[in-house]
């Protein structure tokens, strides 16, 4: 088998996302390993789930630093000296400078609440019920200098129910976003998908990358 590709995880907040990843890389067959979770947040409450796993963590806070370049520069040394490949963002609030996302550009993705390119930025949810849209879901993409852009790997389609609270069409956005992100890293670190001139290619026309959550199951 060939090796598993060395990734690093990204988060703010609670990651659970990084839990589902953590999850899917238990398993030895799986293409990629998790083995930094970095933080710009001290005590975001995901670092423990990674502590629980076995997994290093890594916090440098971004107010100790004058500007988002300095930082950057930071967070890329911590990445390098753990020898990472692939960098998956998972509730990471922080703009990243062109500089950063150019050099792991094709090993750099994110998970975002929506079906892009609709409703990209914050309040995702709110947003979309506002609109009135049917239906909503979320989208695992390769991260391009502008935010919550970047060739899309995979997405998952969520119905908006007559009734939804915000919560509710959150809740069950999340759950499709613990199914599609493992898939992504794991077509990305399997090599089933490149980033190719600005466009995601896949190397297997048959890879399914497209889920459909059914509301009345
Ligand atoms: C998710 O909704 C993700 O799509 C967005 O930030 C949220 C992170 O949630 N980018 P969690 O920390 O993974 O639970």
């Amino acid at each position: 088998m060939t090796a598993r590709k060395r990734t690093a995880v990204l988060i703010s907040g609670r990651g659970t996302n990084l839990q589902a990843l953590i999850d899917a890389a238990a398993d030895t067959r799986f293409p990629a390993e998790i083995v930094l979770v970095f933080s710009n947040i001290a005590d975001a409450p995901g670092l423990a789930r990674a502590k629980s796993a076995g997994i290093a963590t890594e916090a440098i806070s971004h107010r100790d630093h004058p500007d988002r370049e300095s930082f950057d520069t930071a967070m890329d040394d911590v990445l390098r000296q753990s020898e990472i490949e692939i960098v998956c963002l998972a509730g990471f609030m922080r703009i990243l400078s062109d500089n950063f996302v150019r050099r792991r550009e094709g090993r750099l993705i994110n998970i975002h609440p929506s079906l892009l390119p609709a409703f990209k930025g914050l309040d995702v949810h709110r947003r979309v019920l506002e609109a009135g849209v049917r239906i909503s879901g979320c989208t695992a993409h390769f991260v391009a200098p502008e935010l919550d852009s970047g060739p899309i790997i995979a997405q998952a389609a969520v119905p908006v129910l007559v009734g939804d609270a915000e919560e509710t069409l959150a809740a069950r956005t999340l759950a499709a976003e613990h199914r599609i992100y493992p898939l992504a890293l794991g077509l990305l670190a399997s090599g089933r998908v490149k980033l190719e001139n600005g466009r995601a290619v896949f190397a297997d026309s048959s890879a399914n990358t497209g889920v459909l959550i059914n509301p009345l199951r």
